[in-house]
């Protein structure tokens, strides 16, 4: 799960798509980073940590990383929040099958809006998140 920052969005995808992976006694491994290294080592935005924790999922322990080229051979989907991670993260890739493993989290070409500036967006990103992480987890477990 990849955003900008690794504090606000991607960091719920994170953690909702850990705990319905969870539930469903899956051995997934589910990761998050940011395209920008700002906020490495820092824990979730706490407006981000506020609407998890409403929600049922605690995401207080998880810290921002950088996304970084070996994620490509870690992990099998590489799923972005807008198209600025997704033209930055595809900047990595050195191999067709890299680019491939790279998609919009959401589908129809839509974007999971940045609410950093935005307050009242928390609560509908999270609820946008955590209807595509399920949706998503029905297709890849198929
Ligand atoms: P995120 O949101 O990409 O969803 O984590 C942002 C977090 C921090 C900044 C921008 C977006 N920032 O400019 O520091």
């Amino acid at each position: 799960m990849v955003c900008l920052g690794n504090i606000c969005r991607s960091p719920l995808a994170e953690g909702v798509m850990r705990h319905l992976v969870n539930e469903k006694v899956l051995d997934w491994q589910i990761a998050s980073a940011g395209t920008g290294n700002w906020h490495v080592g820092q824990a979730p935005d706490k407006r981000s940590i506020a609407v998890a924790k409403n929600y049922g999922y605690d995401i207080s322990s998880q810290r921002a990383r950088h996304f970084i080229a070996s994620a490509f051979d870690e992990f099998d989907h590489i799923l972005v929040m807008d198209k600025n991670n997704y033209r930055d993260v595809l900047s990595l890739a050195e191999t067709e099958e890299q680019k491939k493993k790279v998609r919009l989290f959401l589908t129809n070409e839509a974007e999971v809006r940045d609410p950093y500036y935005d307050n009242d967006l928390f609560e509908p990103v999270l609820l946008e998140i955590e209807a595509r992480c399920k949706e998503m987890l029905k297709e890849l477990n198929s």
